[in-house]
């Protein structure tokens, strides 16, 4: 929303003149200390002694000539005030033994800066200072912080913590401020790109780790591991002054978050009614005691290489297949390698999850195998905590589903009927429609000051169209039918107009806020501010692109349906191919004045698949097609040749929303520097670690203010980023089907739109992170997309992996040998296998895999197709099984794979005919 960046002007004028008022405690003024070290280029504020500048050592490339910072030196005349958080900076509480739990005191050394007393430092020490002038006199404990040199090598900070009192001392939190360049405030999008970096954690106790990624994705990462026992146990946001500049908690400065160690004190308090993700704990010093607690700072080489820098410095590393999202009715595997051996392994809570080591890691790696015993109280989290013999314990965070075919049916269940909102009367005509929707109190969400949230934009345009991709991804005849009630009467002719020269324009709203126009209406004026609200004018703008993908994405999916079920619709499947291809060209006809359609826009791989679909429709009967295929790649192309020059652009300042559509372009018109780009974009802000929430969770942090319940920045877990920004992983490794990594993180990301589904089928825009909340958001809200996400990839992704064996993403192995593995598909669609070892990608227009087996030294392909996925309630039967083999891959020795018996073909599909409701195929690779 462009609301936001003027909003931001606005501040910018206000913060100016507060900044001035206030006193810079810093000491930027009495200058630096200087230290060059084997990784890094390092400065220090002499009188805090907080970082002041980072700069990796590396070839000119890697450090954009020796300029790059992983610390904002340049925001840090910005940044010079109390309250700043800082690099080098604790927070703590502590109490005297036995005091009662409100009686904890704090310790912050940002609050009331000081100059710290430095102390004299030598040999591998580079500074050390006390901080007792900067922090409180009351605070129980002092604190030496030292940075040093580790072996000679490695970049540490640690922090000396003593109690001087004459009683035990109790430390309930310890945190250490963890600040870099984050900051997109007053700078180009190309200075973002080349100097900002994003920080994602690994909340995973003693194996827990930080990485601080730079945006461009091809510049080293820094890497920061604990030192001794120095757990990482939350990751707890750090509030700060909003209002000066570089605005900290806005949409270009996310703000910062520490690294706790202990958090008895919160847990206690703010977060009592919350379940943490790590057990609370706390430290007691006996008088005279002291500990140290401590971080190391590696330089790894790229960011796809994180676990090995981890390893080469002692750290646990782990894999999940297929990632930490794990449906009840799937066997996951756990691979962790570590110097040590595994000791102990507990699950919490007790029970939930049955682990048994197997013998499927090699190289150092060891496996287990994990199954759900009862899908009773599912979703849930889980963790799994893993004692190694050298004290090391580390935790690995699950979220266990319902049966994933269950999952969906759900989901279709809830939006088409609970969500389902009808009243012949609404003035603003939404009836019927799958209308957002407040899961805390079980009601439509009719009225918002954010006008948008009502059928287009994410927010309204979200739960319909999750509801549209339900159909495709598993058809329900009533629902489908109940749905072309909602194409009929208010998709077509109130969100979209139906007539004149704006036909096909898609309304940024159709609900407003102009109380004169529909006198008869009642706003919740006590409820909702509504000042800065769209008046009719506004909400009818036809201008934003972004709107149309989600329209032509609803008709793309009932023409799928259509198509491959014809009973299930009342339509031709052609009206709705050619409705979401006028839908497209709306957007590319210069003389409709579409905003951001030179953007990468969410969701438009939806596009890409109409683009194919046309080209696959060459019927005889159905003139035009063919020309029309022609117009909108032509549309296309045009649109990409600006992205070989002008990235990533969006309605934001920063975004993770244009790379999808980028890459998938890039890719399609062999544009293959752009494509790079994009993809090392995505692998910046994209993570995977062993974490639920983390793994695969591509950047989002302040689209709860435009679509959440709980309007605030924070970094956001499996909002629409994670199942669109796997596309063009996933894409990528089909094309290089040796490089794991890319699956490992688009799974997780394509897993990510699972998690936010309910028992009753209710799915939530996104989960909040911050350890006070650790909920699902109330509101649907943005839901959709990410929902896209995950229909348009998600399968069943089959390797063979040289640590791990046959494995299979969204499958269980049932057998394997060295050259042949039976893998049941168990994915949400049972639409898709990719065979790793082939490059193969099979596709099901109709119909749903049931099991493959796969010979390495035959080059066969065995599939068993029937009409239905299993599990799935009140799924349509396909009359007839339609598939399409693919070779995404030049694997060296294998040719194409072609069918042992000849099927008809139709628009590219072989045509499977069931007998007896199931039908099976054989593949040779030639
Ligand atoms: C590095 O310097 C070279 C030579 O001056 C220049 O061509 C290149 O664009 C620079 N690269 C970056 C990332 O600044
Ligand atoms: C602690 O600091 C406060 C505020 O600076 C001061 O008033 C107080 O005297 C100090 N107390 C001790 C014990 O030093
Ligand atoms: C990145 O930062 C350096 C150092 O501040 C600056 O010289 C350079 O222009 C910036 N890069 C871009 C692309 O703005
Ligand atoms: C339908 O909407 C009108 C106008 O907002 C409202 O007065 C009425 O109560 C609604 N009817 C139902 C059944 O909710
Ligand atoms: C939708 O409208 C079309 C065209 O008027 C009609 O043929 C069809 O039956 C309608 N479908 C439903 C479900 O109302
Ligand atoms: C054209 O569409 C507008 C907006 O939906 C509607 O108000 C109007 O009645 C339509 N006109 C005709 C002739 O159908
Ligand atoms: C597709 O829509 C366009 C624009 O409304 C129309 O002219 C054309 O006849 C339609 N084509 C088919 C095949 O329905």
């Amino acid at each position: 929303m462009r609301q936001a960046l003027f909003l931001y002007l606005i501040l910018h004028h206000f913060a100016i003149a507060l900044a001035q008022s206030q006193v810079p405690t810093l000491g930027l003024q009495d200058g630096y200390l200087t230290f060059d070290t084997p990784s890094f280029s390092i400065q220090l504020v002499k009188d805090s002694q907080t970082l002041a500048s980072l700069k990796p050592k590396g070839s000119a490339s890697q450090t954009n000539n020796g300029t790059f910072d992983f610390y904002p030196l340049d925001r840090l005349v910005d940044r010079q005030y109390n309250g700043n958080y800082q690099l080098g900076d604790i927070t703590f509480r502590v109490r005297e033994v036995g005091k009662s739990t409100d009686s904890w005191i704090n310790g912050d050394s940002s609050v009331s800066r000081k100059t710290v007393s430095s102390l004299t430092s030598s040999g591998s020490t580079l500074a050390a200072a006390s901080l007792s002038n900067t922090l409180p006199n009351n605070s129980l404990i002092d604190v030496v912080r030292r940075w040093s040199l580790n072996d000679n090598r490695v970049l540490t900070l640690e922090f000396e913590v003593s109690n001087p009192q004459n009683f035990a001392v109790e430390i309930g939190s310890m945190g250490f401020p963890i600040a870099f360049n984050t900051i997109f405030t007053g700078r180009t999008a190309a200075d973002t790109n080349a100097n900002c970096s994003l920080i994602d954690p690994y909340i995973g106790n003693d194996a827990g780790f930080i990485q601080v990624t730079p945006l461009l994705g091809t510049q080293p990462p820094l890497i920061i591991t604990p030192v001794g026992k120095t757990p990482f146990e939350a990751w707890r946001f750090l509030p700060e002054n909003t209002a000066n500049y570089p605005y900290y908690q806005s949409q270009t400065f996310e703000g910062y978050y520490e690294w706790q160690t202990h958090t008895l004190a919160w847990a206690e308090n703010e977060w009592k009614n919350v379940t943490p993700w790590n057990v609370p704990t706390s430290e007691i010093l006996d008088p005279s005691q002291s500990r140290v607690y401590g971080l190391e700072f590696h330089l790894g080489t790229t960011i796809q290489e994180v676990d090995d820098t981890l390893y080469q410095n002692g750290r646990p590393i782990t894999t999940g297949i297929p990632g930490y999202i794990v449906p009840s009715d799937q066997t996951a595997k756990l691979f962790v390698k570590h110097t040590s051996k595994v000791q102990t392994l507990s699950v919490d809570p007790p029970g939930i999850l049955k682990i048994i080591r197997n013998s499927e890691g090699k190289n150092g790696y060891v496996g287990y195998t994990i199954t759900v015993p009862s899908s009773q109280g599912l979703p849930e989290r889980a963790r799994v905590t893993i004692n190694y013999e050298d004290s090391i314990s580390q935790t690995v965070h699950y979220f266990l589903t319902q049966p994933s075919t269950q999952t969906i049916s759900n989901l279709g269940d809830f939006l088409i009927n609970t969500q389902w909102f009808e009243n012949s009367t609404d003035p603003f005509h939404r009836s019927p429609s799958v209308l957002s929707y407040d899961r805390q109190v079980n009601a439509h969400v009719t009225n918002d000051d954010r006008a948008w949230y009502r059928l287009s934009d994410e927010a309204g345009a979200g739960s319909w169209l999750a509801a549209a991709m339900k159909q495709y991804a598993q058809p329900n005849a009533a629902e489908v039918s109940k749905y072309e009630t909602y194409v009929n009467k208010t998709l077509w002719g109130s969100v979209q107009l139906n007539n004149g020269t704006t036909m096909y324009g898609v309304r940024k709203s159709v609900y407003f806020y102009q109380p004169n126009l529909v006198p008869n209406y009642y706003y919740p004026t006590n409820e909702y501010d509504f000042d800065g609200s769209w008046n009719q004018a506004a909400s009818y703008l036809l201008n934003r692109a972004y709107d149309y993908v989600h329209v032509s994405a609803a008709y793309w999916s009932l023409y799928r349906v259509g198509r491959n079920y014809p009973d299930l619709v009342s339509r031709p499947w052609q009206w709705y191919l050619n409705q979401s291809l006028q839908t497209v060209l709306y957007t590319t006809n210069p003389a409709n004045e579409v905003g951001y359609i030179t953007d990468g826009l969410m969701g438009e791989t939806v596009w890409r698949m109409l683009l194919s679909d046309l080209q696959r429709e060459l019927m005889p009967d159905y003139r035009g097609l063919t020309n029309d295929a022609s117009t909108l790649e032509a549309a296309m192309a045009q649109r990409e040749k600006l992205w070989s020059t002008e990235r990533f652009g969006s309605e934001m300042a920063w975004d993770s929303t244009g790379q999808e559509g980028v890459y998938m372009w890039a890719k399609y018109f062999n544009d293959s520097t752009t494509k790079i780009n994009a993809l090392n974009s995505i692998i910046a802000y994209q993570p995977t670690v062993p974490h639920w929430g983390w793994n695969g969770n591509a950047r989002r942090y302040w689209d709860n203010l435009y679509g959440g319940k709980l309007r605030r920045i924070e970094r956001q877990i499996h909002h629409y980023g994670s199942g669109l920004n796997a596309l063009p992983l996933i894409s990528e490794f089909q094309s290089n089907p040796t490089n794991w990594y890319l699956l490992r993180t688009g799974y997780g990301g394509l897993s990510g739109p699972l998690s936010n589904i309910d028992y009753g089928g209710f799915a939530a825009a996104s989960f909040h992170s911050w350890p006070d909340t650790l909920i699902f958001d109330g509101y649907s809200g943005d839901y959709g997309p990410n929902f896209v996400g995950h229909a348009l990839n998600v399968g069943t992704y089959i390797i063979n992996h040289p640590d791990f064996g046959w494995q299979a993403f969204g499958g269980t192995v049932l057998s394997s040998s060295s050259t042949q593995v039976t893998v049941k598909t168990m994915d949400t669609l049972r639409r898709r296998i990719f065979i790793a070892s082939f490059g193969v990608l099979l596709t099901l227009d109709a119909g749903a895999f049931s099991q493959v087996i796969v010979d390495t030294s035959k080059h066969t392909i065995q599939l068993t197709i029937l009409p239905v996925a299993e599990g799935a309630v009140n799924g349509a039967s396909a009359p007839v099984g339609r598939l399409l083999v693919e070779s995404t891959a030049d694997v060296a020795g294998i040719g194409t794979f072609s069918l042992s018996t000849k099927l008809s073909v139709d628009a590219g599909a072989y045509v499977v005919q069931f007998n007896r409701g199931v039908a099976s195929v054989l593949l040779r690779g030639s």
